[in-house]
C-alpha cells in the first residue's frame, strides 16, 4: 500500500513537471526600427518606410500565453504607431496602437515599447502601421502557435507559408493621401498589388522577383493569407488546386474545400492546399473584388507554385513553360463573395451571447460635404463637394491634442463626447434611392459608453449613399460573432429570427454585403477605449469610425492597467 502511494506521488510529481514545461510561456523582445529603405517596383526606386530595413517587415512567430516587448524606434521623418491588428489587449488598452485612440503618436527620432501577452488566441494576425497611410509598407504577419502540446483542430501541415497580400504605388504614399486631402477628391488608387511584397509576372520590370514556392508532389500546406492592402478586398485561387478554409481572423473553422476565397482589408484566412496535381508550375494570383460604383485598380498580382523534380520541358526560348493561369471571379462578382463568406463557420460551437443588452444599429458609409465654393481646389470631389464617410451619420476626426484613451483615463474633458448615436438620427431606406438632403454627414468626435460585460449587437448597415459597397469593418480588442447577414434593409422583426447562435464565425473584421447588412455579437469583457472602423483606409480617412469606451468593471483585474511610463505624450 505504503509503495502504491509513495509510485502514484512519483507519478503526478513528473505529470506536474511534465504539464509545467508544456505551459512554459516564452518572451520575446525585439526591436522595430522604422527607417527609410531604397525598395524598386516596376522599374523605379522609391525611399520607402520600412521595419528593420525590411518590405514586407518581420514576421513574429509566437506561441499562445507568450509575451512580447517591442520597442519601436522611430527613425523616418512621420509620427508613427504600430497596431497589433486582431490582438485582444486585454485590460490593456495601451499597446493596441492606434494613433489619437489609445496613445500619441511616437514622433521622428522617439521610441516606444508594446509590451502585451497573447492570451487565449491562436492563428494568423498581423500587425501594421495606424499612422495615416504609412501602414501601406510598415505591415507584417503575425503567426500565433497553440501552446506546447495543445494541438490543432485539423491535421497540420509541417510546412506553413505567409500569404502577405498588399498594394504598391509607385509614388509615396503618405504624398498620395497628402494630395486627396487637399482636394477631397478619391485618392489615386494603386499600381499594383503585391504577394510578400512583389507585384509578379504581369507587372513591368516584376518578373525576376517574382515570389516562388518550391513544393513536393503530394506535400500539403498551410498558406496564412493575410490582406495587407490598403483599400481593397481581393479575390484568391490558385490554379488547378483546391484550398481547404481552416481558420479565419484567428479562430478555426469546419473546414471546407473551395476553388476561391475572398479577403477583405484586415482580415486572414489558413488554407490548406495539396500539391495532387500534375507536377509543373501553378500561378496563384489576386485581384480586386470591387463591390463599389468608383474607380479600382483592376490589376493581377501572381506568385508561383513549383513541384519539385518538375521536369522542365522547353519553352520556345525561355528555360521553363509559363504557369498555368487560376480562374478568377470577375470583378464585381458579389454573388461568389458572398456565397464564400457565408459558408465560414465557427470549428464548434460558439459561446454567442443570447440575451442582448445593448441593441446598436450602425448605418456604414460614404457621404459628401457640400462646399462654400465649389470651384475650389480643395473640392475635387464629385459636384464640387469634398468625399466623406461615416457611421449614423458621424463622420470621425481623430482628436489631435491628446488620445482618446489617455484623456478618458485621466478624465480630461473635451477631447471626446460620449453621445454617439446607438441609431441613426433619422430613418430612411438605407439601401435605395436615397434623397439627396441625406448625403452630408456631421462632422464630431463622439464615443459609445459599454458596461462592463454588456452583450452586444451591432447590425452595421451599409447604405447607398453615393455608393453601396463592401465595407471591411474591424472592431479593436475583440473578437465577435458573426450572427447574420443580408441584402437590403435590416428587418428587426424578421431577420433575427434567422441568426446562426450556434456555430456563426468568429472575426475581428466584417465586411458589410454591399447594400446589405450583417449582425454581430460579443461581450464587452475589455475595458478601454476600442476603436471600430472600416479597413479601407480612404474611408477611414474620410471619417467611418467611431470608438468604444468600455467601463471598468469590479476590482483590478476587471480594469484597464495603468499607463507604462514611456507612452508617448501629444
Ligand atoms: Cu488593422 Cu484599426 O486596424
Amino acid at each position: 500500500m505504503e509503495t502504491l502511494r509513495r509510485f502514484s506521488f512519483v507519478v503526478s510529481i513528473a505529470l506536474l513537471a511534465y504539464f509545467a514545461f508544456l505551459a512554459s510561456a516564452e518572451h520575446h523582445v525585439r526591436e522595430f526600427v522604422i527607417q527609410p529603405r531604397p525598395v524598386k517596383r516596376l522599374c523605379r526606386t522609391h525611399q520607402t518606410i520600412t521595419v528593420n530595413g525590411q518590405f514586407p517587415g518581420p514576421t513574429l512567430e509566437v506561441r499562445n500565453g507568450d509575451s512580447l516587448a517591442i520597442t519601436v524606434i522611430n527613425r523616418a521623418r512621420y509620427n508613427i504607431t504600430i497596431h497589433w491588428h486582431g490582438i485582444r489587449q486585454l485590460r490593456n488598452p495601451w499597446a493596441d496602437g492606434p494613433e489619437y485612440i489609445t496613445q500619441c503618436p511616437i514622433r521622428p527620432g522617439q521610441s516606444y515599447t508594446y509590451r502585451f501577452k497573447i492570451e487565449d488566441q491562436e492563428g494568423t494576425l498581423w500587425w501594421h502601421a495606424h499612422s495615416r497611410w504609412l501602414r501601406a509598407t510598415v505591415y507584417g504577419a503575425l503567426v500565433i502557435y497553440p501552446r506546447l502540446g495543445s494541438p490543432y483542430p485539423f491535421s497540420m501541415p509541417k510546412r506553413d507559408i505567409p500569404i502577405l497580400l498588399g498594394e504598391w504605388w509607385d509614388r509615396n504614399p503618405m504624398d498620395v493621401l497628402r494630395q486627396a486631402q487637399f482636394t477631397g477628391a478619391a485618392a489615386n488608387v494603386s499600381d499594383a498589388y503585391t504577394i510578400n511584397g512583389q507585384p509578379g509576372d504581369l507587372y513591368r520590370c516584376s518578373r525576376a522577383e517574382t515570389v516562388r514556392f518550391p513544393i513536393f508532389p503530394g506535400e500539403t500546406v498551410q498558406l496564412r493569407v493575410i490582406n495587407a492592402a490598403m483599400n481593397q478586398e481581393l479575390f484568391f485561387s490558385v490554379a488547378n488546386h483546391q484550398l481547404t478554409v481552416v481558420e479565419t481572423d484567428s479562430a478555426y473553422t469546419k473546414p471546407f474545400t473551395t476553388s476561391v476565397i475572398m479577403v477583405g482589408p484586415g482580415q486572414t484566412t489558413n488554407v490548406l492546399l495539396t500539391a495532387n496535381q500534375r507536377p509543373g508550375r501553378y500561378y496563384m494570383a489576386a485581384r480586386a473584388y470591387n463591390s463599389a460604383n468608383a474607380p479600382f485598380d483592376n490589376t493581377t498580382t501572381t506568385a508561383i507554385f513549383e513541384y519539385v523534380n518538375a521536369r522542365t520541358r522547353r519553352g520556345r526560348g525561355r528555360g521553363q513553360i509559363a504557369p498555368i493561369f487560376p480562374v478568377l471571379p470577375g470583378f464585381n462578382d458579389t454573388a461568389t463573395a458572398t456565397a464564400y463568406v457565408n459558408r465560414l463557420r465557427y470549428w464548434k460551437q460558439a459561446p454567442v451571447p443570447l440575451q442582448i443588452d445593448e441593441n446598436l444599429f450602425f448605418t456604414v458609409g460614404l457621404g459628401l460635404i457640400n462646399c462654400s465654393n465649389p470651384n475650389s481646389p480643395r473640392c475635387q470631389g464629385p459636384n464640387g463637394t469634398r468625399f466623406a464617410a461615416s457611421i449614423n451619420n458621424q463622420s470621425f476626426v481623430l482628436p489631435r491634442s491628446n488620445s482618446v484613451m489617455q484623456a478618458y483615463y485621466q478624465g480630461m474633458p473635451g477631447i471626446i463626447t460620449t453621445d454617439f448615436p446607438p441609431v441613426p438620427p433619422v430613418q430612411f431606406d438605407y439601401t435605395g434611392n436615397v434623397s439627396r438632403g441625406l448625403w452630408q454627414p456631421v462632422k464630431g468626435t463622439k464615443a459609445y459608453k459599454l458596461k462592463y460585460n454588456a452583450n452586444v449587437q451591432i447590425v452595421l448597415q451599409d447604405t447607398s449613399i453615393v455608393t453601396p459597397e463592401n465595407h471591411p469593418m474591424h472592431l479593436h480588442g475583440y473578437q465577435f460573432y458573426v450572427v447574420g447577414s443580408g441584402f437590403g434593409n435590416f428587418n428587426p422583426r424578421t431577420d433575427p429570427a434567422r441568426f446562426n447562435l450556434y456555430d456563426p464565425p468568429e472575426k475581428n473584421t466584417i465586411g458589410t454585403p454591399p447594400g446589405g447588412w450583417v449582425a454581430i455579437r460579443f461581450v464587452a469583457d475589455n475595458p478601454g477605449a476600442w476603436f471600430m472602423h472600416c479597413h479601407i483606409d480612404s474611408h477611414l480617412g474620410w471619417g467611418l469610425a467611431m470608438v468604444f469606451l468600455v467601463e471598468n468593471g469590479r476590482g483590478l483585474l476587471q480594469s484597464v492597467q495603468a499607463p507604462p511610463l514611456d507612452l508617448p505624450r501629444c
